[in-house]
């Protein structure tokens, strides 16, 4: 397809962010957010300590329509100037992924537009290219509240998952040790919050899969010597929570930096003509502070150069999808209006499902 100028509208609902957005694709491959509104969810999940999908649902139904209204009339753009309609189809909790994706079909089968169902994991795969021009092959590296992944991106729609959790994700594993010190929820701010004012040497926690030629990854095993030291601990004072908080946080940046020391090899044997590849961090638990040092500099001792898009594009959002729709119809990959929606939908299809991968409804 002759490269044009193109809007898309992109709508997001696979777990507890309802989002529309709009973006434009420039005739140079480059990317601007024209609208971007997510309406976050987690005061709704709160008082139950995660997601609850009925409750996810019940949120989408009550503010998609206005939200897209909202996003349209911010780009000062009525339906029949756009120039495709994305959404997420999978994977996540499905009750939400119908609501959406169902919205994206009634839009694009009454203004005649082209539809694009979007793999919510492929949103944030491509999410640098809508903010730089990101030469293809990098590598990703997504650490949110569902997945822990790393995958090759080759291209648009050629990935190939190098490593993922064969157990909790790491999102999950920082609300879990919240949950287990009385913390609130999402547990991740408030652990790096407690971590700070704590002592990383007084608990030995496990550095789980350390030393092994891959690059998946484990957290329960650390989950569990996390709740084996809350029990021995009895009452807790604020400085234990601390203590626990930053031992925790310093057994996951050094798992994360040998897990990527396996990653960066496997990429260069893949790609050794790749100069100064990028590595690509996405998802909740990229906005920790100590976690990205330690990214940083594994990345620089490596060759290759850290990009972490800003928080907002990082967690789930419609921009992403927007802009993955917009790279799917530049190269003509339009889909059907009987597109089904999926609950599970891994981004590199011929993997081999590994317990964990890819949980159904998980919150990726
Ligand atoms: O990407 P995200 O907003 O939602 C999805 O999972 O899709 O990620 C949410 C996850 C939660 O598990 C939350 O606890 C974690 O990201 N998180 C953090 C931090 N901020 C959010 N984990 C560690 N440190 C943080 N500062
Ligand atoms: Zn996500």
């Amino acid at each position: 397809m002759a490269a044009a100028v193109l809007h898309i509208l992109g709508i997001e609902t696979s777990c507890d962010e309802t989002a529309a957005a709009v973006i434009r694709r420039n005739a140079d491959g480059s990317g601007e957010i024209v609208s971007n509104i997510v309406l976050s969810q987690i005061a709704d999940h709160a008082p139950y300590g995660g997601v609850v999908p009925e409750i996810a649902a019940r949120v989408h139904i009550k503010h998609l329509d206005h939200l897209i209204a909202q996003a349209m009339d911010e780009a000062g753009l009525a339906f029949p100037m756009l120039d495709g309609v994305a959404a997420t189809a999978g994977p996540g909790l499905l009750g939400g992924v119908i609501i959406g994706f169902t919205t994206a079909k009634a839009i694009a089968m009454a203004h005649g537009k082209p539809l694009l169902a979007i793999n919510h994991l492929e949103g944030h795969a491509l999410t640098p290219r809508l903010l730089e021009l990101c030469p293809f092959p990098y590598l990703l590296l997504l650490i949110s509240g569902g997945h822990t992944q790393f995958q090759l991106v080759e291209g648009v729609g050629r990935y190939r998952r190098l490593g993922t959790t064969i157990d909790d994700a790491l999102g999950e594993a920082f609300d879990k040790t919240a949950k287990l010190l009385g913390l609130g929820y999402p547990g991740g701010p408030l652990v790096e919050q407690y971590a700070r004012k704590g002592n990383a040497r007084r608990f030995d926690f496990p550095r789980p899969l350390k030393g092994r030629k891959d690059c998946n990854f484990s957290f329960s095993g650390l989950k569990t010597a996390v709740r084996e030291a809350v029990n021995d601990l009895g009452h807790l004072s604020e400085q234990d929570i601390a203590d626990v908080c930053a031992s925790f946080e310093v057994a996951v940046a050094e798992t994360l930096q040998d897990r990527l020391k396996m990653a960066f090899a496997i990429f260069q044997e893949a790609h050794p003509e790749a100069r100064a590849p990028a590595l690509i961090v996405a998802g909740g638990v990229a906005a920790n502070m100590t976690l990205k040092t330690v990214l940083a500099s594994s990345a620089q001792e490596h060759g290759f150069k850290l990009i972490v898009p800003p928080a907002s594009l990082c967690t789930d959002n419609a921009a992403m999808i927007a802009w993955a729709g917009a790279e799917r119809l530049t190269l003509g990959l339009v889909d059907d209006l009987n597109f089904v929606a999926r609950a599970r939908w891994p981004l590199d299809e011929v993997s081999t499902p590994i317990y964990g991968s890819g949980k159904l409804g998980a919150k990726v």
